[in-house]
């Protein structure tokens, strides 16, 4: 049990808690948590007991998530939620376009011109599925420049994997603090509240709102035991409160339901659990952990193999969302087309670029950009990473300094109309293929 005492003024860091899907327990104030029960007649230290439930109660023990707080006040007391302006934030189900079969990608977005804290930074680009069906994500960005000062937010309709890539964010949850920067993730679970904060002037990155199952991790099969994501790398927050005295006496929750955001008054800060235990809370993760596998002979696997997270659907296989992260690696094989091929996927494919150059674009691809290859979309290398490519010795190859992700859906992504039309979209994407003429019949004997 973790008896740090995080609460308010204290300056140290965060303290955490290791393992992925854990069953957890943490105490702020010492005593603060029930020893032999959940909910007692009353519970230690006058605080008040909560259930929140992440799984329907009947859910299978594999599957079941659930988390007991004791805070200060109940998270009840709060006024009639009303309806506030959503913003550049939307929600699926998608319909503002029609969607495309178009080869999609975008230049880093703007910076917002006024102070923007996380939630007012948040920009849609597209989605698939139904927020109220739990089914399918949403792709944001976020651009702010100020912390979120006297409100919070929680999202009702989905769990938010926050993908940073420039700038800190100091995330205040529930359950405790959790510090990110670019190369580590975020996960906030659906229903719980938090506020960010920027130790930077400002910060930018990419969000995958997850209306589906939960992220886990995907199963490692052939692999074995060992490789990508390690369990034990994953960091929950230690219990951590903020200081009753120091919260303004009304603060603004901001809720996503039903794809729209509303608002309630508090008296008291939503951030006031002062010891929890279970398994149902937010997480981090340094992507520099993972353990990242690839061919020693020839024909380079598929990109599943850099899998960090999934959201499974009822078919097995076949995910709602997996989070996929292309990381510094080797390239060691032998008489083989080393970047990704080109290919048609049934799946869904938004990536981002963190930091460096991503090893199937030479160029235009830039960090804090995007790009969107659709169902079936025809894509791969660009004529200059082509030809480079397929003429290049093959002696072993250290990709450094990039870090590209991908989020790869089962639905095509419908975007946005201000994505769609946005001036910092790329129009003329498709010559970027251009230069990929025919070599056929070849007179330089490049056969196998
Ligand atoms: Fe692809």
């Amino acid at each position: 049990m973790n008896h740090m005492n995080e609460g308010g003024k204290h300056e140290s860091g965060p303290g955490y808690l290791h393992g992925f899907g854990n069953h957890h327990q943490t105490e702020a104030v010492p005593g603060a948590l029930p020893g032999s029960q959940n909910s007692p007649q009353r519970a230690p230290l006058g605080l008040y007991a909560e259930q929140l439930s992440g799984t329907a109660f009947t859910q299978p023990r594999q599957a079941n998530r659930r988390t007991w707080v004791y805070r200060i006040t109940p998270s009840a007391r709060h006024s009639a939620y009303h309806r506030i302006p959503n913003g550049n934030l939307h929600s699926a189900p998608f319909t503002d376009t029609e969607p495309t079969p178009n080869r999609l990608r975008w230049n880093p977005q703007p910076a917002a011109e006024n102070p923007t804290d996380f939630v007012d930074g948040l920009y849609t680009v597209g989605g698939n599925g139904n927020a109220l069906e739990h089914a399918g994500i949403a792709v944001h960005t976020y651009h702010a420049t100020r912390s979120m000062t006297r409100r919070y937010f929680v999202d009702a309709d989905g769990e938010l994997l926050i993908v940073p890539q420039t700038g800190r964010l100091h995330i205040f949850t529930e359950l405790g603090r959790l510090h990110v920067a670019p190369g580590h993730i975020a996960l906030i679970p659906r229903g719980i509240r938090f506020r960010v904060d920027l130790p930077d002037p400002a910060a930018a990155g990419y969000v995958c709102e997850n209306y589906g199952p939960s992220f886990t991790l995907p199963e490692r099969g052939p692999i074995g035991a060992n490789c990508l994501a390690d369990e034990r790398h994953f960091q929950a927050p230690a219990a951590a409160f903020e200081d009753p005295a120091e919260v303004p006496a009304t603060v603004q929750l901001v809720q996503k339901f039903g794809g729209n955001l509303w608002a309630s008054e508090y008296d008291h800060s939503p951030l006031d659990v002062v010891a929890w235990h279970g398994n149902y809370a937010p997480y981090r993760y340094n992507l520099a952990d993972f353990t990242t596998i690839g061919t020693i002979s020839h024909d380079h696997p598929d990109p599943s193999i850099f899998t960090v997270l999934t959201s499974p659907s009822d078919t097995p296989g076949l995910a709602n969302a997996d989070f996929v992260i292309f990381p510094p690696r080797w390239l060691v094989a032998e008489n083989t087309f080393r970047p990704p091929w080109f290919h048609r996927n049934i799946m869904s494919e938004y990536m981002g670029l963190i930091h460096g150059v991503y090893d199937a674009k030479a160029e235009g691809f830039l960090p804090g950009g995007a790009s969107l290859h659709n169902s079936f979309t025809s894509h791969g290398p660009d004529a200059d990473t082509y030809a480079k490519a397929s003429t290049v010795p093959l002696a072993p190859q250290k990709v450094d300094n990039t870090l590209a992700f991908m989020f790869e859906t089962r639905w095509p992504v419908t975007l946005t109309r201000h994505a769609l039309d946005a001036p910092h979209r790329q129009t003329d994407y498709d010559a970027v293929w251009n230069g990929l003429t025919s070599r056929f019949p070849a007179s330089d004997g490049d056969a196998d």
